[in-house]
């Protein structure tokens, strides 16, 4: 009885069954109802790495291979936006040899793979501080933005040293400046002054939010910009989240109905 209260459509429609192939999947996929903007929290690195007996680095440096494989296909389906939480404003917390290591795998990652990317037409954007990167970190990043600053493809939002709550304290902080200046009144804030204050700045919200690794939390991402986002999450951990994986994502997200507080048209 309650089943049919609540619906008979299991909570994820889509077969997440090993032996579906990737191309049956991309068969069923509607091309024509492709999210805008698909936002992904990399995580389960570490459990991945510490279940196989090696090293949590082990498992970052499975999870940009990862993350190569789920920039390629963004690119093929032809995706308008892609956000990966790369790296937290409560990340710094970790030892220093694994922050090290993230470090150094964000600068091979964009120095490997910025030829790569511009080929293929994407724009590289970091959201986040800037400023408090290493330095060789900074040097990648602003390479990458540099090369990448007049492409028009796939807009890759890469969060590092990103906290949700961190985007909307510079927002409140720029806009109060603004409002001292005389630029703008405070009766004048609403939802688009906000939101054109924080990184994401004249982009889409995330239509469909992935979270790999089996935990089922925001972990201070996105907290304004997710407010009507579909979620989809899987246990799968990042290292192991792969086309096939994404392609499920993107199936189930065609299934869902969304209302925005509203009343569905039919
Ligand atoms: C995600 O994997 C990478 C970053 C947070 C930088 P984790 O390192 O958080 O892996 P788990 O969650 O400990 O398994
Ligand atoms: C979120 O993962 C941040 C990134 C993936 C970069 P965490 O591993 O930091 O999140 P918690 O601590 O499990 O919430
Ligand atoms: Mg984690």
């Amino acid at each position: 009885m309650f089943k049919r209260l609540l619906g008979d459509r299991p909570k994820n429609a889509v077969s997440r069954e090993k032996t579906i192939t990737e191309e049956e999947l991309l068969k069923q996929l509607d091309m024509t109802k492709l999210p805008e903007h698909v936002a992904i929290i990399m995580d389960g690195n570490g459990r991945w790495a510490t279940r196989r007996g090696a090293p949590r680095s082990f498992g970052h440096r499975a999870g940009v291979n990862a993350l190569r494989e789920i920039v390629k296909l963004s690119v093929e389906l032809k995706l308008k936006y892609l956000t990966v939480y790369a790296f937290s404003t409560e990340n710094w917390k970790r030892p220093h040899e694994e922050v090290n290591i993230l470090m150094s795998l964000l600068v091979e990652y964009l120095n490997k793979e910025i030829d790569k990317l511009c080929a293929n037409n994407v724009r590289i954007h970091p959201m986040g501080i800037l400023s408090e990167l290493p330095e060789k970190a900074r040097e990648a990043v602003d390479m990458a933005i540099r090369r990448s600053n007049n492409n028009s493809g796939l807009v890759f939002n890469v969060a590092l040293n990103y906290g949700g709550r961190s985007e909307l304290l510079m927002a409140v902080q720029e806009i109060g400046q603004k409002i001292i200046s005389g630029y703008i009144k405070v009766e004048d804030i609403n939802d688009q002054v906000i939101a054109d204050h924080l990184y994401t700045a004249g982009q889409p919200d995330p239509d469909l939010l992935i979270r790999p690794s089996g935990d089922y939390r925001v972990s201070n991402f996105l907290l304004w910009q997710l407010a009507y986002t579909e979620l989809w999450l899987t246990d799968t951990m990042w290292p192991d989240f792969g086309r096939k994986e994404l392609l499920q994502a993107l199936l189930d997200f065609q299934l869902r109905e969304r209302r925005f507080g509203g009343l569905l048209h039919n």
